[in-house]
């Protein structure tokens, strides 16, 4: 194989690798799982025919003209220069027009569709905040809060409304549609809905700071009966037996209850950081970026630095900022079983 040959080879074969790579991906917003993401989609898809159309064309035109007149040996003379063909460039501007028209109706059909859930339906409102680096979800009903996991009703059109702590950021479940970006004084809306039970990964598409990249989300949709069990559950405070242990005692004594709220647990009322009341109920920690595991709770909050750089509870945890003394294994593990407890 030539050079340019082997080169144009590589090059195709990571193209495939990558898209079916992209295809298995739990992003892969060709892969639309509610009626937002689908109505994205078509339009992409209508974009995309037209293009390869043009591309055809196009392309073909200027390979078939550089095949047909290419310099032929005795070609001695420039060839006949040609300027100027009313009729060819009319026809032209008709074609490029109606071929934007075809772009346009499904697109302006979509963007009136995503701006707001349709009329008769059915609609569970929830505000997103974001932080850096991490999401704050506040649902219409009493004290119901969630960090980094969103449980939804499944074929319930969920209206999400906007705001920031700090920066922008950006709102992305690409499956079920998006992307809305987080703006620092005003609340923007972003509708989707998920028409399959499941768990649907997203993340902030903005760039944002260090750990940008790290600010990541699930959103579970559940049939409508296990949605409302699960609600009922989470509007209930802590679980008592992890109130009363040892751990929320450490807990309270090492300060964590300054930034994080437990629900019926005495003095921990923190808004800075996600609220804890249920983190055992949620699958994920620091953003979705590790599993909920014993192991990832302790390498947490032995070192929250490494897991997620320039995070807040880092920055201003005495404990990790070197104004108290760093938490002890002991104390670890007390705050692990407490933590793992609050389901
Ligand atoms: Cu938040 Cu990027």
């Amino acid at each position: 194989m030539s050079r340019p040959t082997a080169t144009l080879a590589a090059v195709a074969a990571a193209l495939w690798h990558g898209a079916a790579l992209a295809a298995a991906a739990p992003q892969n917003w060709l892969d639309p799982q509610g009626p937002v993401a689908q109505s994205q989609k078509d339009v992409f898809m209508v974009t995309f025919w037209v293009d390869l159309l043009i591309l055809i064309i196009v392309g073909g035109g200027i390979v078939y003209a550089v095949l047909k007149f290419r310099g032929k040996e005795g070609d001695d003379e420039p060839p006949v220069q040609v300027e100027g063909n009313m009729k060819l460039e009319v026809s032209l501007m008709v074609v490029s027009v109606f071929l934007l028209i075809i772009i346009e109706i499904p697109n302006i059909k979509s963007i009136f569709y995503s701006a707001a859930p349709p009329a008769e339906a059915e609609v569970l409102e929830i505000d997103v905040k974001g932080h850096r680096w991490w999401w704050e979800f506040t649902y219409p009903s009493g004290p119901l809060k969630t960090a980094n996991e969103i449980t939804i009703p499944v074929g319930v059109a969920v209206n999400f409304n906007l705001t920031t702590n700090d920066v922008i950021h950006s709102f992305w479940v690409p499956k079920l549609g998006g992307k809305m970006d987080l703006i620092p004084g005003r609340t923007n809306q972003v509708w989707l809905q998920a028409d399959q039970p499941g768990t649907y990964y997203g993340q902030c598409a903005e760039l944002c700071g260090a750990s940008h990249a790290n600010m990541r989300l699930r959103v579970h949709a559940l049939p409508r009966e296990e949605y409302d069990a699960w609600a009922a559950a989470q509007l209930a405070e802590a679980a008592p037996a992890a109130r009363q242990s040892e751990g929320a005692g450490v807990f309270i004594q090492r300060g964590c209850n300054a930034c994080h709220t437990v629900r019926g647990l005495p003095g921990a009322v923190g808004v800075i950081g996600p609220d804890l009341t249920h983190l055992a109920s949620r699958t994920t920690i620091a953003s979705a970026l590790l599993d909920n595991t014993p192991e990832n709770l302790a390498k947490w909050l032995r070192d929250p630095l490494t897991v997620k750089p320039e995070n807040t509870m880092a920055r201003d945890g005495p404990m990790y900022n070197g104004t108290a003394a760093p938490l002890s294994e002991a104390e670890i593990s007390h705050l692990v079983a407490f933590l793992a407890g609050l389901e």
